[in-house]
């Protein structure tokens, strides 16, 4: 094991600084520490709960004096995150996974659902390096639209566009998102496309890139025990998502067409249906 991934690996405790509701279902907790606060766009920790669980969780806010993670309540660990208040303490290790490379000129950033959060910190690296984004965030209703405020005020500051969608049309445009990149795709070329969010979503982003021959990066999520290459668990084709991954090119994904978007595996190895 490599000297990062032991200090990385070590089991640190860290106080809630702060905790936002963003929407009915999905909640911010704000922490320091010294690894995350270095971590690089698109990389995730492990967050244990006593007595529950331990999950991974992208981080959706990375800065010298504070990072942050955003946690949908899906089950069991998630609704104990939920319960905890400012003043108490998490276990983290990581970070882990490699990260999203930053390219230079004109890209498109396509999400969906809690993918949100690992697009968050890759978007304010784009915009320091002063790349032109256009990003489209898809939900089904207002309601599930993650992080939307922190987007607009980041992409302000540039002459980035901002389209949101949602399934019921009841906010931004009626639709799908990749609707909506496949309009853009047609009508302009782009230097790179950037994804995360549920596997079909992406899915059909890695089709359209390969139809208007567009380079993509897209972080995946699959079940994660040790998050250090060891276990097994996170096993898509010859990839192993947290050492590997989370992020993957268009090309890695072609090379495993079998099973991304539409398989994943159970914690016992058995394939499931997307
Ligand atoms: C790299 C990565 C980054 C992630 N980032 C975020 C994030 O930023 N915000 C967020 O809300 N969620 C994120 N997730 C998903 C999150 O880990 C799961 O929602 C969480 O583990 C569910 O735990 P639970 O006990 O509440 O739910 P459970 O009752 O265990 O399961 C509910 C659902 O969550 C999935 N799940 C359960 N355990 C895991 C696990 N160990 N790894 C992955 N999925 C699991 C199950 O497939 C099931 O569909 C990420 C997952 C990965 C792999
Ligand atoms: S989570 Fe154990 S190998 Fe990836």
């Amino acid at each position: 094991m490599s000297a990062y991934l032991t200090t990385a690996n070590h089991l640190r405790i860290v106080k809630i600084e702060n905790i936002k509701q963003e929407t009915p279902t999905v909640k911010s907790f704000t922490f320091k520490d010294k690894l995350c606060s270095k971590a690089r766009p698109g990389q995730f920790i492990m967050v244990w709960i006593p007595d529950v669980d331990e999950v991974p969780m992208s981080l959706s806010g990375i800065s010298p004096h504070a990072c942050s993670i955003s946690v949908k309540k899906v089950g069991e660990a998630t609704k104990v995150l939920h319960q905890r208040k400012t003043g108490d303490y998490l276990g983290i290790r990581g970070p882990f996974g490699n990260d999203f490379r930053v390219v230079r000129g004109k890209v498109m950033v396509v999400g969906g659902g809690t993918g949100i959060t690992s697009l968050m910190p890759l978007v304010e690296s784009l915009v320091k390096e002063n790349v032109e984004v256009t990003f489209l965030l898809g939900a089904k209703t207002k309601n599930e639209l993650l992080l939307r405020d922190r987007i607009q005020t980041v992409l302000s500051k540039t002459k980035g566009r901002f389209e949101i969608t949602t399934e019921d049309g009841g906010y931004g445009s009626e639709g799908i998102v990749t609707e909506f990149a496949e309009k853009y795709l047609t009508k302009e070329k782009f230097d790179m496309i950037y994804t995360c969010g549920p596997e079909p979503m992406m899915h059909r982003m890695l089709q359209l890139a390969s139809r208007f021959h567009t380079p993509l990066q897209a972080s995946l999520e699959r079940l994660m025990r040790c998050a250090i290459g060891i276990c097994g668990t996170c096993v898509i084709g010859k990839f192993r998502v947290c050492r590997d991954g989370p992020v993957f090119t268009g090309e890695q994904l072609s090379e495993v067409k079998e099973e991304f978007g539409h398989f994943k595996r159970a914690f016992d190895g058995r394939k499931v249906k997307l």
